[in-house]
């Protein structure tokens, strides 16, 4: 099937047509025929990372807005201000020819001139939580027309960090309008299922599932690298560095502080011939936007990341993840993480630094995701060697013991293993806590860290 046979609007063809994009992705060809029924179910969507989710619910609000009418019909949210410039170039690139009003609303820069844009008539509303509540509460909004609201990275949105949000929005300043919900996310945890029957109204949930028994892309090859103290971290890692020689990469760390740290020393290390830049959530807005705008014109070749960067960002030329840190969060977060790299069938690497007493995590992961991830060694020369999976190590999915740094925990919370019914018992466990997610949140899921 290509997007020429597909009942939607001529404009919309061209735009794709223009964008180079002919072929539907599984994903796409699942959800878009469901949405342009003009029916009243709800869509709960997972599919793999840099899959095309994002036209998948684009194009179907899209094609169902109207254009005559000059008020906010679809709302999109997202967690990130990145994310939602991203998501808004996309819908843009999508309305060239159809041309609704589009309006970016998020946090950090000027309100008035988002409160503006929704007066001249805005159609499609992409934004943040938080800045759109605001937004609301000022009277600058309308929801009374709203058709569509789309969560993308669903599950991060449904979690303690954005919950209360999400709810005031669905509940209260939609209440009388119940749109038609639109949750799409690479990792669904269970609760996320419970919690998007909550919000449907009595209304059917379609579930629609296309990375059932693999969650991760398989053109990403997976590492871990073992070190074996934490304070020989940072020299392997350089050693690291200069063997792959990364074309783009992107390094994730734990914390902000340690992000500008890494940074510094990365910059002054000799023999690395790369150029160094950081993105988190301690930089003003405008230096977010200079940061990511020039990683993505290839003029930063490695960019040191917290979790503001973990999810959703599109940058097909990055070659290469490093998990400096193996995030806190949950192995959610990993996936998402890895998924920066291999978009679209890209060829990528992943390769995660851990400790003697984080290797718990990586096992956690591999259950998760049930796959394995191999060990690269270097060798004396400075090689580096991949460890095929010995039997022992590869029963992720199997262990109901020992289990679970991720988890753990009384907690009704971080059952990780989501709608992927049989795998990964690493949330049941009752046993001591979780460096996923921390036993003392009350939260149902594990909460990233705050961006
Ligand atoms: N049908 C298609 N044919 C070719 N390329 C496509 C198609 N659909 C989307 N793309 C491209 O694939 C890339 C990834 O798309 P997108 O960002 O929507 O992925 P995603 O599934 O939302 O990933 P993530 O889970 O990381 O958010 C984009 O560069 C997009 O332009
Ligand atoms: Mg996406």
């Amino acid at each position: 099937m290509k997007f020429q046979d597909l009942d939607i609007n001529s404009n919309i063809k061209r735009a794709l047509d223009d964008m180079g994009i002919d072929t539907p992705t599984k994903i796409q060809s699942r959800a878009i025929p469901k949405l342009l029924d003009g029916g009243r179910t709800h869509v709960l969507a997972q599919a793999k990372t840099g899959t095309g989710k994002t036209l998948a619910f684009s194009i179907p609000i899209t094609n169902q807005i109207s254009p005559k009418q000059k008020t906010v019909q679809a709302v999109v949210l997202v967690p990130t201000r990145e994310l939602c410039k991203q998501v808004y170039s996309v819908v843009t690139k999508l309305n060239k020819y159809r041309k609704l009003k589009t309006v970016e609303v998020y946090g950090g820069v000027s309100i008035d001139r988002q409160r503006k844009e929704i007066r001249n008539g805005a159609q499609i509303v992409i934004a943040t939580p938080g800045r759109l509540m605001d937004l609301y509460r000022r009277k600058a909004i309308s929801f009374r027309d709203v058709r569509f609201v789309v969560l993308d990275e669903a599950d991060r949105m449904l979690d303690m960090g954005f919950l209360p949000d999400i709810k005031y929005i669905l509940f209260d300043a939609m209440k009388g309008v119940s749109p038609r919900l639109l949750l799409f996310s690479a990792t669904m945890l269970k609760q996320i299922t419970k919690i998007a029957r909550q919000f449907s109204n009595g209304e059917r949930l379609v579930e629609l599932n296309v990375s059932k028994d693999d969650i991760t892309v398989a053109s990403c090859k997976q590492y871990y690298y073992k070190i074996r103290e934490a304070g020989q971290k940072y020299a392997s890692f350089v050693t690291l560095l200069k063997m792959e020689q990364p074309k783009s990469s992107i390094i994730f760390v734990n914390t902000r502080r340690w992000g500008d740290k890494l940074k510094k020393r990365l910059i002054q290390e000799k023999g690395l011939n790369m150029r160094f830049s950081s993105l988190h959530g301690d930089k003003t807005q405008n230096q977010r936007e200079r940061v990511l705008s020039e990683f993505r014109k290839e003029n930063i070749d490695c960019l040191i990341a917290t979790n503001v960067a973990a999810r959703g960002l599109d940058i097909p030329h990055v070659t290469h993840i490093f998990n400096f840190d193996i995030p806190r969060e949950g192995p959610e977060i990993y996936v998402h993480r890895i998924g920066r790299t291999s978009r679209m069938e890209n060829e990528g690497k992943a390769i995660s630094l851990v400790t003697d007493d984080q290797m718990k995590m990586i096992r956690e992961i591999e259950k998760f995701m049930q796959k394995p991830i191999q060990r690269l060694y270097f060798s004396e020369n400075q090689q580096i060697t991949i460890q095929a999976k010995s039997k022992k190590s590869s029963n992720y999915g199997e262990s109901k013991k020992k289990s679970s740094n991720y988890s753990g925990s009384k907690r009704k919370s971080s059952n990780y293993s989501g709608s992927r019914k049989k795998s990964s018992n690493y949330g049941g466990s009752k046993k001591k806590s979780s460096n996923y997610g921390g036993s003392k949140k009350k939260s149902p899921i594990a909460v990233p860290a705050s961006d």
